[in-house]
Parts: structure tokens; sequence; C-alpha cells
């Protein structure tokens, strides 16, 4: 969960934030959250992982009136269908064992805000139908309440499920869709907006030497490979990418081992340049660590895309989340 900071009032000169783009695609991105941002509507963002989504999300932040109050993300993904009443709506003291004191969710927390609801198709289906009514009512009763709230937050969900397969499917209620998808906006993938990869790489890595002080720069084919590859992982994946190379390189930054040939990493699609194919298990491993190695594996193998290393394991992306959230905190234990 983030919270934006609160000490730019002034209206950014730019909608899109921190959302860079020359392309087509992104100045209608751009040109849509400028439409959209001061008014009070639903917003829902779509777009594969690592398009931007969050980041279009505090863009419309930043240059709504709200700019002020709070910004909060939550992935609804991330949390365990028993806990999310109580992260999203709060819970009064006593209302369950545990709740020592009472507690503001996330919707009070971001009064005269807004709210991303991230990942929101992985939300259960009842909690879908309570939000709703929230959203519909802008009143909410804390879990133990007797005494209802009202709420003054503006809603923007993001999913990189197709919304409408997500409906037909079961996985986000039809009338909660269109309550949300008031106003789309669909983050292009970067394969579809090559004239951003050059551009998007020069700024990370203007950050990368800030942050190093260094002055390290591209290779000419550094620049020919960045424009082939195919950026199956998107901005994310083109980010990690410099990084590996800032890292790997003093002066010149060459691209070839993190992206084999351009040719071939883009026919491999959506697979992490560098990752292991095959995982070595000796006999007698603890069933738990081979399970965790292989998760990890797994992740890295698609660049950290949660939702693809779900499907691969043939697993839910909520299982996903629960082991990982379990191997943090086993090592929170074991450092303690
Ligand atoms: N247009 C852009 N300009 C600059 N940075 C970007 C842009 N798009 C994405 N990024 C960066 O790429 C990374 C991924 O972006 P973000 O988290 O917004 O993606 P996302 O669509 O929410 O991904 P996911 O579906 O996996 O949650 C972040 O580090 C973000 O800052
Ligand atoms: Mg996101």
């Amino acid at each position: 969960m983030q919270t934006a900071g609160n000490t730019a009032f002034v209206q950014p000169a730019h909608p899109g934030g921190l959302l860079l783009g020359e392309s087509t695609a992104m100045h209608n991105v751009f040109r849509l959250i400028e439409r959209v941002a001061p008014t009070d509507v639903g917003v829902l963002l779509t777009g594969e992982s690592g398009s931007g989504k969050e980041l279009a999300a505090q863009a419309i932040h930043q240059y709504s009136p709200r700019r002020a109050s709070p910004f909060i993300a939550i992935n609804c993904g991330a949390i365990p269908a028993g806990l999310i009443e109580a992260e999203l709506f709060g819970y009064e003291k006593g209302s369950f064992t545990g709740a020592v004191r009472a507690h503001a969710g996330v919707f009070e927390r971001a009064r005269g805000g807004t709210l991303l609801l991230d990942e929101v198709t992985e939300m259960p289906l009842d909690m879908q139908t309570r939000l709703l009514r929230v959203l519909e009512t802008r009143k909410l009763y804390r879990v133990g309440a007797s005494v209802e709230l009202s709420t003054d937050v503006r809603v923007i969900a993001a999913t990189n499920r197709c919304p409408m397969q997500a409906a037909q499917t079961g996985h986000l209620r039809e009338d909660l869709l269109y309550r949300l998808a008031v106003f789309p906006i669909d983050l292009p993938p970067l394969r579809e907006r090559d004239e951003d990869v050059v551009l998007l790489a020069e700024h990370f890595l203007v950050q990368l030497n800030a942050q190093a002080h260094a002055r390290k720069r591209f290779s000419a084919f550094a620049h020919m490979q960045l424009k082939q590859h195919a950026w199956p992982g998107n901005v994310r994946e083109l980010k990690n990418c410099i990084e590996r190379a800032f890292i790997l390189t003093d002066d010149v930054l060459e691209l070839a081992p993190m992206l084999h040939n351009g040719a071939a990493a883009s026919q491999i699609g959506s697979r992490t340049a560098g990752a292991r194919e095959h995982l070595e298990i000796r006999v007698g491993s603890r069933i738990h660590d081979m399970e965790r190695s292989l998760i990890e594996a797994t992740l890295d193998y698609f660049q950290g895309n949660k939702r693809r290393a779900a499907d691969a394991l043939g697993c839910s992306l909520k299982t996903l989340y629960n082991k990982l959230n379990g191997y943090s905190q086993n090592h929170e234990c074991a450092n303690n």
C-alpha cells in the first residue's frame, strides 16, 4: 500500500505526471487523464502488467482537485479474503479476535483523496457486492459497527485482465464493472509504441546516472536492440533491463547479455532473458523448500508477473500471494 506525498498543491503542468511517452497512443492517454482528472468519475485502468496503470492512477490524482489529500493504493489480490473487508472499511474494537483497537480502513484514510483498487477482479464476489453498495450510497459500516460513516473518496480501479471477460467468467460482478468503468482508460503495451522505448530507456538511464553520480550512456547497438525487443514485460521489464545493464557495464551500456538477441527474445515473448528454465532439486529436499524454489524460479522466469507465474504454476493468484506473504513472514521471523 502506498500513500503519495501531499506536498504538491499546484496542479502539475502535464496531466501524465511521471508517465512519459511521445507516442500517439500515450498522447491519447494524457488527453483522457486531463479530461477525467478534474471530475469525480470512477476510472477503470486496464493494460498489461508493467504498462503503467499505477502511475496513471497517481497522475489522475495529482491532476485532480483532490491532490492535496491522500492517494492510497491497495492490491485486492494480495489481501486474504477474510481480511479484505476490514482493510477496506475498517473495524471497531472487539469486532473479532485480535481487534484490540478500532482501525480505520482505506476508504476512511483516503478521505478527500483517491483510492486505487488494484487487481479489482481478484476481490471475492461477496466483497464486490459490499463495495458496490458503498460506491452507490457513499456510506459504509466499519466491521462490527452500528453507526454508518459517510465517505468522500474517488475510486480508481485497475486490472490486467480484460474486464468484460472477467465479468463473463464470474470474476467481476457486472454491475460493479459498469459502476467502476464509467471512464475506461487502456494503457497500451510498450510493443505498440516503439517511439517511447528509447525515450523511456534514456529517462531511466538519466535517473540511474544521477543516483550513482555516473555518466554512462547507451551504445548505438544498444539503441537498436531496445527498438527490436518485444518487451513482453512492458515498461517494468525495460526499466529492470536498463538497471541490470547499468550495474554490469562501466561506461557504454550494452544490452546483449540481458536480451540475448532481439529477434530471439521477441519470439520467446513472455520470458525473461537470462531467467533459468530448469531447476535442480536434490533428492531429500523438504517439500516446502522445493515449492518455494519452484515459485521463485517461476516468478523470475516471468519477470515478476504474478498472474503469468500463477497460471504456469496452476494455482490462483491469491494462493501465490499467500505463499509469498508466508515466505516474507518466515523471513522476518528468522531475522528476529
Ligand atoms: N509511461 C511511463 N513512464 C515512466 N515510467 C513508467 C511508465 N510506465 C510505467 N513506468 C514504470 O514502470 C514500472 C511499472 O509501472 P506500474 O507499476 O505503473 O505498472 P502496472 O500497470 O501497475 O503493473 P502491474 O499490472 O504489474 O501492477 C514502474 O516502475 C513505473 O514507474
Ligand atoms: Mg499495478
